[in-house]
């Protein structure tokens, strides 16, 4: 299912974030995003909506939980005998993929499949630097991507939308999914889209970086 890693590299094709800013016409600038402020939490707030807090501090990286996350991935992104999956997408198209970043084996995967192909090796220091180092610990790396052309053919413009609209359902399904696994996750949006298209091995493909989300066992409490 993965693009050819051993793709030509980007030259002469528009990088996936310069894609984003043509689409949308806002300019290539504005605040730095490792500025970004993330509000102190609120403990004992959320007993009617079971979802967890955001996990900022994760365990380190075993095998058994590369094996967990892999399993959250597996469900929430395969097909049933419908061909449908776990999360909404407009028309049915599916345009969102994901790979799994494996801290442990240090592998990437694309899940949602009868095998879960590896698609090569991983330094998942790269994915922590493209993400601005905003997570402790060593967390598996759900990197959500799509392939803006593939909603484009069928809705036009506004498949752009829907494009990032998917990405948010499966992002929330992943979440849940890690919550039901006894697995604690961190959604991601703000992350360097050249440095992680590179290191999970995506430039000069089509797939655009989307959405992360870290996803392991929470650090143990000092
Ligand atoms: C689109 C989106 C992008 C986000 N990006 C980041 C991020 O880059 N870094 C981060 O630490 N948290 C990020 N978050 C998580 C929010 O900061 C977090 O959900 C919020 O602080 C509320 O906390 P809670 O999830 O524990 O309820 C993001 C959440 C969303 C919905």
């Amino acid at each position: 299912m993965g693009e050819p890693r051993d793709a030509p590299p980007l030259s002469g094709r528009p990088s996936p974030a310069l894609v984003f800013h043509q689409l949308t016409q806002l300019p290539a600038t504005g605040p730095p995003l490792a500025t970004l402020r993330v509000p102190c939490q609120q403990p004992g707030r959320r007993e009617q909506v079971r979802r967890p807090a955001s996990c900022r501090s994760f365990g380190p990286a075993t095998p058994e939980v590369d094996a967990a996350v892999r399993a959250v991935a597996d469900v929430v992104l395969s097909r049933d005998r419908d061909g449908r999956k776990a999360y909404p997408s407009a028309g049915g198209l599916y345009a969102v993929r994901g790979y799994v970043v494996q801290s442990y084996a240090r592998l990437v995967t694309a899940p949602g499949g009868s095998h879960q192909p590896v698609l090569g090796a991983v330094d998942p220091e790269e994915i922590r630097t493209a993400t601005f180092g905003q997570v402790a610990g060593q967390p598996n790396w759900l990197v959500l991507t799509g392939s803006q052309p593939d909603y484009q053919e069928r809705y036009g413009l506004r498949g752009y939308r829907y494009l990032l609209l998917e990405a948010g359902h499966v992002a929330q399904c992943l979440i849940d999914e890690a919550g039901h696994a006894g697995l604690r996750a961190l959604p991601v949006g703000a992350f360097d889209d050249e440095g992680l298209a590179a290191a999970v091995g995506l430039r000069g493909t089509r797939q655009l970086p989307l959405y992360v989300v870290a996803m392991g066992a929470e650090a143990a409490r000092g």
